[in-house]
């Protein structure tokens, strides 16, 4: 069996009843039983990795998290729900089926944190996720598991940064989503950060950056920030132990991991494996495999990563199985590309994409990213020339300097793998020879239902300086937004 349900039962769970039927709340009640040091100490044992695409140990997070606080101000919790990573709809899909869950994790992630506040941060666009989890926290509250701890539902912009954790918490804290310079371990939702000009991002913009460190609780507390995945995890490995948890995945990826595969096989959907599941077999399972007489030739985890060549199909989905072949996991967002696609159109897709979302922070992740855009863009429709081949090697070698957030380095990846696996191709654009079929827009998805995923269409439309005008302004996200104190003027 390659399906297997952890965080996400065949459906969707109806109420607080049916949640507690199913042995929901034994988490929460194992946690008021324990201290916050065991509660960390039983996360730290399972080796739970943080699912937002990182994979960053999230006991470890909650330590330091706990270690840091403020005696002046409340920790928060922050649980990321922004999910914009395109070929992902894992997050929007546990929240339909099951938000119990999500909440539960996030209020034992207070326990151990001691924090007072719970925002979940999603976006304005996700109606149905945010309607079906305000009316579980209502259900949740209303049955006293709160026990003081304020629980929010934030809405925020489509932009695919708001994701990004210290953009999120920007936006919370009523700005646009910029990320800021700084460590793991993110200090304020509320505006008790002290702040200076920055003038490491190369933009010559003022922004703000937290000056933030170890014993520093004259400012403000650190934030945590975790995925609704990682969270949704959290209730059965307080409730059943860390040693159950590791019965399923890997030593170094242990438990499962919700996976979301579209692109060209014969269906498109969301399902739960266990890491160390070979990606053919996850592609098998959750898509169907590939078209009748197709082969896959490539997969893309989303834009964060390289490519996944055909021989590399094997691969184990896990972190560090996905890194060892020079890609990587991400948010499990696997899309794919058969014999017929033309894989140079798909990079040009994915670097459009970021270099639309790109702030403008630091220059050259825009800058630089735009110009890689162009010249990918010739190059997909076979008009590149020798100069642009130029400053495409260039380019893909200068777009992450100086970069604030790992946007730019994305954009360097999946370019740099293209060039790297895919020469012959590459080179059939150039020398105006390559057939492939320009694959479905890159963009993010909008919903996957019945097999199907829907991407967002209106993504053609926006301009780098994240307006839906006919013509692009030439100015940056972060020139154009950066005086402004309110997100909320920025275009739906
Ligand atoms: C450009 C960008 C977009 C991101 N988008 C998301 C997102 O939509 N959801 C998410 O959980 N993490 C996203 N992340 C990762 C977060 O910054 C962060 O690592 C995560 O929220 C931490 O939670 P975790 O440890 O539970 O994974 C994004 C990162 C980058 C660089
Ligand atoms: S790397 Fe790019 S997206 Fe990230 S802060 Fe800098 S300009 Fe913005």
């Amino acid at each position: 069996m390659t399906i297997v349900h952890r965080v996400l039962f065949p459906h969707p769970i109806v109420d607080l009843d049916e949640y507690l039927a199913r042995g929901g709340g034994k988490g929460l009640e194992a946690a008021r039983q324990s201290g916050p040091e065991t509660l960390i100490a039983e996360l730290e044992a399972a080796g739970l990795r943080g699912r937002g695409g990182a994979g960053f140990p999230t006991g470890t997070k909650w330590r330091t998290v706990a270690a840091n606080r403020s005696s002046m101000f409340p920790t928060t919790v922050v649980v990321n729900g922004a999910e914009g990573e395109p070929g992902t709809f894992k997050d929007r899909t546990i929240l339909r089926n099951d938000p119990y869950q999500v909440v539960e994790g996030a209020l034992i992630a207070a326990q151990a944190v001691g924090a007072n506040t719970v925002i979940f941060g999603l976006k304005r666009s996700f109606g149905e996720e945010v309607a079906r989890l305000q009316s579980a926290i209502d259900e949740i509250v209303a049955a006293g598991w709160a026990q003081g701890i304020e629980i929010e539902v934030f809405e925020g912009p489509n932009e695919y940064l708001y994701g990004e954790e210290t953009a999120l918490l920007e936006t919370i804290d009523g700005r646009y989503p910029f990320p800021r310079i700084a460590p793991p371990f993110r200090r304020g939702v509320t505006e008790v950060v002290a702040t200076v000009g920055d003038t490491t991002s190369g933009s010559g913009l003022s922004a703000h950056v937290e000056m933030a460190g170890a014993g520093s609780d004259q400012v403000a507390p650190p934030t945590l920030v975790d995925n609704v995945e990682t969270l949704a995890n959290v209730p059965r490995i307080i409730a059943r132990g860390a040693a159950w948890f590791r019965t399923e995945g890997t030593e170094k990826s242990p438990g499962t991991i919700v996976c979301t595969v579209t692109g060209s096989t014969r269906r498109h959907g969301v399902g739960e494996v266990q890491m160390g599941t070979p990606l053919r077999e996850v592609i098998e399972a959750i898509g169907g495999g590939p078209h009748p007489g197709r082969r896959i030739r490539a997969v893309l985890p989303g834009t964060a990563q390289g490519f996944i060549t055909e021989d590399q199909l094997d691969t184990p989905v896990s972190y560090e199985a996905m890194a060892a072949i020079g890609s990587g996991l991400g948010s499990a967002g696997f899309i794919v590309f058969d014999d017929t696609d033309d894989l140079v159109a798909a990079a040009a897709g994915v670097s459009r994409f970021l270099s639309i979302e790109s702030c403008g922070q630091c220059t050259p992740c825009k800058q630089d990213g735009l110009q890689l855009a162009g010249v990918m863009d010739k190059l997909s429709r076979s008009q590149a020339g020798a100069h642009d081949m130029a400053i495409l090697h260039k380019r893909v070698g200068t777009v992450a300097d100086g970069a604030r957030c790992y946007l730019a380095t994305q954009h360097q990846n999946v370019l740099s793998s293209l060039l790297a696996a895919y020469p012959d191709e590459v080179e059939a654009h150039v020398a105006g020879t390559a057939t492939g079929v320009t694959p479905a827009l890159i963009a993010e998805l909008v919903d996957v239902d019945g097999g199907q995923a829907t991407w967002d269409e209106r993504h053609r439309e926006k301009q780098p300086d994240w307006t839906y005008d006919a013509e692009y302004s030439g100015k940056v996200p972060a020139e154009r937004y950066g005086e402004h104190r309110a997100h909320q003027t920025l275009p739906e």
